[in-house]
């Protein structure tokens, strides 16, 4: 098994390229097979779920032709079912978006029940209401989603819970829907509005995402289009955590500063100094940092994909912090590992109470999902000595060239396979096998 192996101290310094978005991708992936004609989608990161998305869309007969790393066509002209039986799908939570993009151009899906990070209860309830106002039958049968339509029609949908994947799939089944269709209480995510813009570049007719309200007017068909993703918000904001834990100094290049704001306003009021241009961000932290409060909330608030990163930045700054998590009910399983490395964090509910320590120390830490992996290789790259991180495949599902980016900034991080290998690193680095 993989595991990085890092040795902690130095300052992160320097620039990065931020990536396409994960979660917009996954959701524009998935909408490109709503047309037979072809569709070419650029900025897609080479990241585990992106590729897991890809191998179940060609499972059921999608054509994808790999243009570059991070561009692709993609013609689903000859889809010749609706069954998603691909077994690597379960494992990512955005399969569900290919019964949303199905449902949408076909009246039929079956799709098995989405896994990914295990972060607490993670209903799905309101993609089922959004399908069934449009007119389908849905139901859950050995493991998966069923759903099925003679026809689909516009409808009026308030949604009981601001949520990122009910938002993009109800888009999803909606947009060929006969009529006009609205979604209140919509998520505002930039992902959402990515979707949106993506699927308007394919002829659809969806108006006012990014607001609350979503209003699609149907269309019959949709046709081939280009289309590139937006940069990755929650990429950006984790080097900027970085930067902020390690007391470096780091810009991230091709961003949409907007989209950090919420990040980095939390960054200034700790002390860090902000710098924003066109397309990039850069934040300097110099010695210890200040406590502040942190809730996390739908966007434009602070994301709950970040809220990892910002408590281990938090862990090692002055006095006490508080960190509530409002959008998953188990979402500080790390802060077990981290306690490893010496921190002074209670958990109480959804409430981290953060007493700031000096420094963290070196330790052996599993990864217990994708950003609380992201934020323990932060408090490794921080803490004084040597981390081995393991369950690096969660952080491999959303971060691409993770280790090579924070080699580039000055980290002391290795990707090292098979536990003797990294048993010989701990002897003598001389003999270690180094993957990259
Ligand atoms: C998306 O998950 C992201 N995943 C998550 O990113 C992100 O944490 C989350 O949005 C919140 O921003 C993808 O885009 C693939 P939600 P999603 O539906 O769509 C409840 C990462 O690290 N809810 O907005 O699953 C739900 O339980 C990942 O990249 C219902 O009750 O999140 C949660 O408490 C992890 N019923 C809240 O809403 C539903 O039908 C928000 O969930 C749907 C959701």
């Amino acid at each position: 098994m993989e595991k990085y192996v890092i040795e902690g101290g130095n300052p992160l310094v320097g620039e990065v390229e931020i990536g396409g978005a994960k979660n917009a991708a996954l959701a524009i992936l998935a909408a490109s097979i709503m047309t037979d004609e072809t569709v070419t989608i650029e900025n897609v990161p080479d990241v585990r779920d992106t590729n897991v998305m890809m191998q179940a869309m060609e499972s059921i007969g999608a054509n994808i032709i790999k243009v570059d790393r991070h561009t692709f066509k993609i013609n689903g002209a000859r889809i010749h079912n609706q069954v998603i039986l691909n077994e690597g799908i379960k494992k990512i939570r955005a399969s569900y978006y290919l019964i949303g993009a199905l449902l949408g151009k076909y009246k039929n899906a079956e799709v098995p029940l989405p896994g990914g990070c295990n972060l607490g209860t993670r209903a799905i309830d309101q993609h089922i209401k959004g399908f069934r106002s449009l007119g389908a039958t849905v139901n859950v049968r050995h493991g998966s989603v069923i759903a099925h339509a003679q026809n689909l029609k516009g409808s009026h949908i308030f949604m009981d819970k601001v949520s990122v994947g009910a938002t993009i799939n109800v888009i999803m089944a909606a947009v060929m829907a006969e009529g006009k269709t609205v979604i209140e209480n919509a998520a505002k995510e930039p992902h959402v509005v990515d979707l949106a813009n993506f699927l308007n570049s394919m002829g659809a007719n969806i108006k006012g995402a990014g607001t609350d309200v979503i209003r699609i007017s149907g269309v019959p068909k949709l046709h081939k289009s280009e289309y590139a993703i937006i940069p990755d918000q929650i990429e950006a904001g984790t080097y900027l955590m970085a930067a902020a834990a390690t007391q470096g100094d780091i810009t991230v290049r091709n961003v949409i500063p907007k989209h950090l704001e919420c990040i980095y306003a939390k960054l200034s009021e700790i002390g860090c100094r902000v710098e924003e241009s066109d397309d990039a961000v850069r934040v300097i932290a110099t010695g210890r940092l200040g406590n502040t409060q942190v809730k996390t909330l739908p966007y434009p608030g602070f994301p709950t994909d970040m809220q990892p990163q910002m408590t281990v930045t938090l862990g090692i700054s002055q006095g006490i912090s508080i960190v509530t998590e409002s959008i998953f009910d188990n979402r500080f399983k790390y802060v077990d590992e981290l306690a490893r490395m010496g921190s002074d964090i209670k958990v109480e509910g959804n409430t981290a109470i953060i007493t700031g320590v000096e420094r963290y120390t070196g330790a052996e830490i599993d990864a217990p999902d994708l950003r609380a992996g992201a934020a323990l290789v932060i408090a490794a790259l921080s803490a004084e000595g040597r981390s081995v991180v393991t369950d690096i495949q969660y952080i491999q599902r959303g971060y691409e060239d993770f280790h090579l980016k924070l080699q580039k900034l000055g980290g002391n991080i290795r990707l090292v396979d098979e536990p003797e290998e990294t048993d010989l690193f701990y002897r003598d680095p001389a003999f270690s096998v180094v993957v990259s």
